[in-house]
C-alpha cells in the first residue's frame, strides 16, 4: 500500500487509481437495456409509489453542499496526518468517488436505454443522487489538487457487461453495504468527534440514507421477479454475498489506519457492517452467509494473506516476482472456493419488503 507506485500524489495518480482495473477495485457496468425495460414491478406497486414519493420528496436536495466551516477545519486537520493516513484517506476518496460515479453513469446509462416509465423514473433519480455523491467527493479531492475528470473517467474506463440480474445482486448489496459502513463511522464519529480527521464524515448519517433507499428499490425489483430469488438463482446470489463481503474485508484490512485513526478495529468493524447488511438483506434474499461460522473469519484472514503474498510478488517483479504472484493469486481463488462451501443460513422471506434506516 505505502510503496510509492501506489501512492497519490498528483492528478495523475488520482486518476489511474480511479481507472484501475484489479480485482478489488470498483467497477463501471453495462448491461442488457432492453431486459431492463421488460421489468414489471406491478406486485410491489403500493411500495414502489411509496418509494417514489420519496424520491420525488428530495429531501437531501440542500445537504450535499459545504458549510461554513469545512474549509477551517480542512486546514486545520489535515496537517496532522500521518504520511500513511493521509495516502489511506487519499485512497478512500478517489475509491469512493470511482464506486459513487459508477453508480451514476449506469443509472444514467439504463434511464437513457429504457422507456419503461417505472425503470426510467426511479433510474433517474438515483443517477441525481450518485451525482451529487461523486460531485461532493470530488470536490474534497480538489483541495488537496487532486480532483479526477469524470468525463475523462468515463470515456477511458473499462466497462465489465452484467446480466441484469447480476446488476440486481451487485449493486443491491453494493448500496447495502454502503449504508452500513458510512452509519458505522458516522455513529462513532458522533460518539468520539476528536477522532473526526475530515469534515466529510459530518455528511455520512443523511447521505447513507440515499443508499438505503438505492437498495431499496432495487429489493422492490427482485421481490417483483421472485424467480430472481429462487432455485438456481441462490448460487449466485451466495457467490455475490461472499465475493462483495470478501472484497471489502481485503480492502479494508489493506488500507487498516484509516479505520484506526476513528477508534475503529478494521476486523471488527467490518464484522459489524457484515452483521448489520446480513439483517438488512433478509428482506430480499432467503439465505444469508454465516458470519460466525469459525471457518469463515479465518477464511477472510487467510485470504487477505494470500493478496498481500501476491501484491509482494508483484511489487518485487521479474520471474520469481510474478510466479509468486501467481501462485497466491491461485491460493486465494482456492481459498475463495472453499468458503463459497460453508453452509449457509436460510429463512422464509418477510411479507413486507420495505425497511428504515435504524441503525
Ligand atoms: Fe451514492
Ligand atoms: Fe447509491
Amino acid at each position: 500500500m505505502h510503496n510509492s507506485a501506489n501512492e497519490i500524489n498528483s492528478v495523475e495518480d488520482a486518476a489511474r487509481k480511479a481507472e484501475s482495473s484489479t480485482l478489488f477495485s470498483p467497477k463501471f457496468y453495462r448491461t442488457d437495456y432492453e431486459a431492463m425495460n421488460k421489468l414489471n414491478i406491478e406486485p410491489v406497486r403500493a411500495e414502489w409509489d411509496a418509494m417514489m414519493a420519496e424520491y420525488e420528496g428530495d429531501n437531501n436536495h440542500d445537504h450535499f453542499q459545504r458549510d461554513e466551516t469545512f474549509a477551517d477545519e480542512v486546514r486545520e486537520l489535515m496537517p496532522k496526518l500521518t504520511p500513511e493516513l493521509r495516502q489511506e484517506f487519499l485512497d478512500f476518496l478517489v475509491s469512493s468517488l470511482t464506486s459513487e460515479f459508477s453508480g451514476c453513469v449506469l443509472y444514467n446509462e439504463i434511464r437513457k436505454h429504457v422507456e419503461n416509465p417505472d425503470i426510467k423514473q426511479l433510474m433517474t433519480y438515483m443517477a441525481r443522487d450518485e451525482s451529487r455523491h461523486a460531485g461532493f467527493l470530488n470536490s474534497a479531492l480538489k483541495d488537496f489538487n487532486l480532483g479526477v475528470d469524470l468525463g475523462n473517467l468515463k470515456r477511458s474506463k473499462k466497462y465489465t457487461y452484467f446480466k441484469p440480474k447480476y446488476i440486481f445482486y451487485a449493486t443491491y448489496l453494493s448500496e447495502k453495504i454502503g449504508y452500513a459502513r458510512y452509519i458505522k463511522i458516522f455513529r462513532q464519529l458522533e460518539q468520539h468527534p476528536e477522532k473526526r480527521f475530515h469534515p466529510i464524515f459530518r455528511w455520512f448519517q443523511r447521505w447513507c440514507n440515499d443508499e438505503f433507499r438505492h437498495g431499496e428499490s432495487f429489493a422492490l425489483i427482485m421481490r417483483a421477479n421472485p424467480g430472481l430469488l429462487k432455485g438456481g438463482n441462490l448460487l449466485w446470489i451466495r457467490f455475490f454475498l461472499l465475493a462483495v463481503y470478501a472484497t471489502m474485508y481485503v480492502r479494508d484490512h489493506t488500507r487498516p489506519e484509516l479505520k484506526q485513526a476513528m477508534g475503529l478495529e478494521p476486523s471488527e468493524y467490518d464484522f459489524e457492517v457484515f452483521r448489520i447488511t446480513n439483517e438488512i438483506t433478509k428482506q430480499v434474499f432467503p439465505i444469508m452467509l454465516d458470519i460466525d461460522h469459525p471457518a469463515f473469519r479465518s477464511g477472510l484472514e487467510q485470504l487477505f494473506a494470500c493478496t498481500q503474498k501476491a501484491n509482494a510478488g508483484r511489487e518485487a517483479g521479474g520471474v520469481v516476482g510474478r510466479a509468486r504472484q501467481a501462485y497466491w493469486a491461485v491460493a486465494g481463488a482456492l481459498k475463495f472456493v472453499q468458503m463459497y462451501f460453508i453452509p449457509v443460513k436460510s429463512h422464509a422471506l418477510p411479507n413486507t419488503v420495505k425497511m428504515v434506516p435504524a441503525w
